[in-house]
């Protein structure tokens, strides 16, 4: 592969949405984020230099980082934050991976405005595993809100209560014309009689999102760049962290204009969002006067919507892309996903919300865990993270359960090459909900997913041991659970949290430590010279 390089000058910006202006925080002046261009088995150095008043990290979601953990980005995990007036360049190859994928921030709740797609083209003169599509784009999907974002999380974690939610979604940056203010929205122009592909990427904080385009069927050919058995569908379901890309035929001999919408999936009780963002498609032709075809998008809880997409999703499994779930699993753990309540003396109505894996609370430390790790600096973390809840309970009953959660920077030691499989397991402690639980530094295959409660004995004989979906976010069902199998082949310190930013900052977070193998290119790289320090 080729060396790419780019400049992240991390700026403040005066960016105007919903007739209202505000500064933001961006990178290159640009939001969204611009967009990186690869190839597989390219290496890029991205230089990240930090001009505004926060501490920044960059996160490259998807990205394997094999040996590179260094450069994957998440603050406190694998490295301290690049201060203010401080550089960092980020260096990491994508080894044996392409398709779409996103680069965000990964500290405080700076994603809002700084992320951008992450494109890994093929390797050159490699085909696509279906016909190659007249043209690409990228359909990039985020919420924004009115006032400072920093500001409306420090006033969550101060009162205990959840964070506003946001004022609207946004499709490529604009939320469309809504009630309040009748911006235009943004718009693909496309010609008719072509095949498009759509890369889609879902880069919003806190909501699942449908996707549906007026008159348009989606053939889904990849997600969380990994090739799937292609299939057709009206619309999509993408999760905060996920990626689907997908092709449209385009009408031959035809114009028009044609609403491209996103709305929100949440089948919690407690949730409220209910805002829609448009785009246009737009034939290349289409006279100014015409009107443009609306979309419906699926109900806040259609719950039968978002089931009958993530069961469609099979890895493609062929020759040349084989699935390799792991048969045998050396590691077998069971991971209770909640939403909890803890006291606070000084929080609106005596108690906060916490959020726990396994009723463990993740405490993020002062220093890097992986510079920890790599140091043998004890006293950081401890690798007794527990590999079952640690009282069982009717994980799904009658809420409220077993909200109490103890706190700890507790991680789980994987040695090199060891097979891991986790039941994720939704809990209503105070309500059910689903979840996009994101793991870094390798997918893995989803084996298995249902309602209720996992039970060991009956659910394992129905697992998908021959083409599982591959990816590295998963929305674990609502009232349900999700089983993964993944190898633990990249030696490093690495993330796992729910990839609702709001859930992670109520401590919905673990990390795996994998340690070195004994053999040639099994072992985690030194540390770059210019890692920042605390
Ligand atoms: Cu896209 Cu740890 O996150």
């Amino acid at each position: 592969g080729m060396i790419r390089h780019y400049k992240f000058n991390v700026v403040m910006k005066e960016t105007k949405r919903l007739c209202w202006s505000k500064p933001i925080v961006t990178v290159n002046g640009q939001f969204p984020g611009p967009t990186i261009y690869a190839r597989e088995d390219d290496t890029l150095l991205v230089k990240v230099v930090n001009h505004v008043s926060y501490n920044l990290s960059i996160h490259w979601h998807g990205v394997r980082q094999l040996r590179t953990c260094w450069s994957d980005g998440p603050a406190y995990i694998t490295q301290c934050p690049i201060q203010p007036s401080r550089v960092y360049t980020y260096n990491f190859t994508l080894a044996g991976q392409r398709g779409t994928l996103l680069w965000h921030a990964h500290i405080l709740w700076l994603r809002s405005t700084v992320h951008g797609a992450l494109i890994i083209l093929p390797k050159l003169g490699v085909p696509y595993p279906f016909p190659s599509p007249h043209r690409e784009k990228v359909v990039l999907l985020a919420e924004w809100w009115k006032s400072d974002v920093e500001a409306v999380i420090n006033e969550a974690i101060r009162s205990g209560l959840p964070p506003n939610v946001s004022d609207s979604h946004l499709i490529n940056g604009h939320p469309g014309p809504v009630p309040s203010c009748p911006e235009r929205g943004s718009t693909l122009k496309v010609k008719p009689g072509k095949a498009y592909m759509l890369r889609i990427i879902n880069a919003a904080l806190n909501d699942e999102l449908f996707f549906k385009i007026a008159c348009h069927k989606m053939m889904v050919v990849e997600v969380d760049a990994t090739y799937v058995k292609p299939f057709t569908t009206d619309t999509i379901l993408v999760a905060p962290g996920q990626t689907t890309t997908v092709l449209i035929n385009t009408t031959d001999g035809t114009s028009g204009n044609y609403v491209m919408a996103v709305s929100p999936f949440m089948d919690s009780p407690v949730s409220v969002d209910n805002s829609t963002a448009t785009a246009v498609l737009h034939y290349i032709g289409t006279p100014s006067n015409a009107t443009t075809v609306p979309v419906e998008t699926p109900p806040l809880d259609a719950t039968s919507v978002a089931t009958n997409f993530s069961n469609s999703l099979r890895s493609l499994n062929s020759r040349k892309h084989p699935t390799k779930v792991p048969m045998q699993v050396d590691h077998s753990l069971l991971f209770t996903i909640g939403i909890g309540v803890n006291p606070c003396k000084t929080c609106t109505g005596g108690a906060r919300i916490v959020a726990d894996i396994n009723n463990v609370t993740f405490v993020m430390p002062k220093v890097s865990l992986l510079d920890a790790h790599y140091h043998n600096i004890t006293g950081v973390f401890t690798d007794d993270f527990p590999a079952h809840p640690l009282t069982k309970f009717n994980y799904t009953g009658t809420s409220p359960l077993n909200t109490q959660t103890e706190r700890g920077t507790r991680l789980y030691r994987l040695a090199y090459n060891s097979t891991v499989q986790v039941i994720l397991q939704d809990t209503s402690m105070i309500a059910p909900e689903t979840h996009p639980i994101h793991l870094h530094g390798s997918n893995f295959y989803v084996v298995g997913s249902g309602v209720g409660n996992f039970d060991e004995g009956e659910d394992e004989k129905g697992f998908n041991m021959v083409d599982p979906v591959e990816r590295n976010t998963i929305g674990v069902p609502t009232g349900g659970w999700a089983a993964i199998r993944f190898r633990a082949d990249n030696p490093g310190v690495w993330f796992m949290h729910c990839h609702l930013e709001v859930h992670t900052t109520w401590g919905l977070k673990m990390a795996f430590v994998v340690d070195d193998g004994d053999g040639p290119g099994e072992t985690l790289l030194p540390p770059p010279f210019n890692l920042p320090a605390c």
